[in-house]
């Protein structure tokens, strides 16, 4: 942990953090474990949800056979959508629903393991979609007790849903992209083989370690847990606490990683030691956000992912044009991480150290843009859209994308600095175009 006075507590300010965190397996030929793990969850008829490039690979035989292996009545559901959307949710959910399972199992990348919590919970408390979305935008209802037990095995480095109780949807009525978050959802273990990114194409690499990188660094420059006020009783401290000593400790090793492997994983499907450091840093950076939470760059992403659907991603060559959460997020991080470093410099210039910047004799003033230049330079090395204009947005979509983003509350307030409309603005402006 860096020595910061704000871990400080003002006078009733919080002094407890908590680690609920999801128990984990790490390591090549972990999946072969999968079978043993199910039968000790008591799972018996499993829904298989897996992504379709991996069930064809190695890991994805090994996943499948460990199952049946051990006996198991394995339903396999490969129609999950690439960035989920409300429809593809529904008819996971049917798709439990007829099942009956008593267990779950994902194996793909973000968009697979939420659509299985989605499934999950839909199944098992049947309700509509909207009734359990976020307010403002859902009702926010909580769910009601707790969900069929679930083994997420990430397939991608990036999301970090295999620890998190966050499940994200492009949800059509609003027009916007939104979630479900609930302790309840979080996976009872996470099984993550470094072996299943070796048959990620370079461009998916880019897009999903990007998302780490910005996880681990707007978790270790969240406002810290200590600025809120202490709960009146435990439950009801929030999800999402702020920066710990805790969170800080992976935030930073997962930066670290990011800058030393991101480049080299991203140019050499054969490089299996960055691959799978870029992996292990995901889940350094999925523990991390997943309790600490994360800020502007993913708020500011929503609106980027729903609002137009005209960019084609390097590796997302077969799907429709769309906008990869990795990308949607790490495209406002150079402009997010200028605004944000006056509230704590010395943060950020440890951010940029991490990713490699030489921050010798930088002063407090100079953080924001060391960060910010770190970010693009490894933005430029690993094929990066150049800005949000390179994704077709323009000066006159800078209201509604600042209308997405301000609804997204539940995570600007984890900001280190309070986010106006106005500053809102300012940021899409900035993150027009960097180069
Ligand atoms: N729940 C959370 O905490 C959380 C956090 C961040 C993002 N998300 C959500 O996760 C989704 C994005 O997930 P993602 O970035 O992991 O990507 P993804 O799951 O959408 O997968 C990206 C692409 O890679 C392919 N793929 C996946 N694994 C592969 C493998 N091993 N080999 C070859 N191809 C493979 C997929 O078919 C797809 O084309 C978004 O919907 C995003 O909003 C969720
Ligand atoms: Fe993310």
């Amino acid at each position: 942990m860096s020595a910061n006075p704000t871990y400080l507590a003002p006078g009733e300010g919080e002094t407890v953090f908590a680690v609920n965190s999801v128990p984990i397996k790490f390591g090549p030929g972990a999946l072969r474990e999968l079978g043993a793990e199910a039968q000790s969850l008591r799972m018996k008829r499993i829904a298989l949800f897996a992504d379709p490039h991996v069930l064809a690979s190695e890991p994805g035989e090994m996943a499948l056979s460990s199952l049946r292996g051990a006996g198991l009545d394995v339903a396999v559901y490969d129609g999950t959508r690439c960035e989920p959307n409300s429809d593809s949710f529904e008819a996971a959910a049917t798709f439990a629903r007829e099942g009956a399972f008593d267990g779950f199992v994902s194996l793909g990348g973000g968009s697979v393991m939420d659509t299985a919590k989605a499934a999950n919970l839909l199944s098992t408390y049947p309700d509509e979609l909207i009734a359990y979305i976020n307010a403002p935008i859902g009702r926010a209802k909580p769910i009601p007790g707790k969900l069929k037990p679930h083994i997420a095995c990430p397939t991608t480095c990036g999301t970090g849903s295999e620890t998190t109780g966050v499940t994200i949807v492009d949800l059509k009525s609003a027009g916007l992209k939104t979630g479900i978050a609930s302790p309840l959802l979080k996976p009872s273990l996470a099984i993550i083989d470094p072996t299943t990114t070796e048959t990620l194409p370079g461009g998916v690499i880019a897009a999903t370690g990007f998302d780490v990188l910005t996880h681990a660094c707007e978790s270790y420059t969240a406002r810290p847990y200590t600025s809120r006020s202490r709960p009146v009783h435990p439950s009801q401290r929030p999800p999402y606490q702020g920066a710990t000593p805790y969170n800080d400790i992976g935030a930073i090793a997962a930066i670290r990683l990011g800058g030393r492997y991101l480049a080299r994983a991203v140019r050499d499907a054969n490089d299996k030691e960055a691959r799978h450091q870029l992996m292990f840093a995901s889940t350094l950076a999925g523990l991390a956000f997943g309790s600490a939470g994360v800020h502007i760059p993913h708020a500011m992403a929503y609106s980027i992912a729903t609002l137009k659907h005209e960019f084609t991603a390097m590796g997302y060559e077969e799907r429709e044009p769309m906008v990869p959460h990795g990308i949607s997020v790490v495209i406002n991080a150079p402009a997010a991480f200028r605004f944000t470093a006056t509230a704590n410099p010395a943060r950020h210039l440890e951010a940029a150290a991490a990713l490699g910047a030489d921050v010798t004799g930088a002063s407090p003033e100079d953080a924001g843009e060391i960060l910010a230049q770190a970010f693009i330079s490894l933005m430029r090395e690993t094929g990066l859209p150049n800005g949000i204009g390179a994704l077709g947005y323009t000066e006159t979509d800078i209201p509604a994308l600042t209308e997405g983003a301000y609804a997204q509350q539940r995570l600007l307030v984890l900001a280190p600095r309070s986010v106006s409309k106005a500053d809102l603005e300012g940021l899409y402006r900035d993150a027009l175009r960097y180069w």
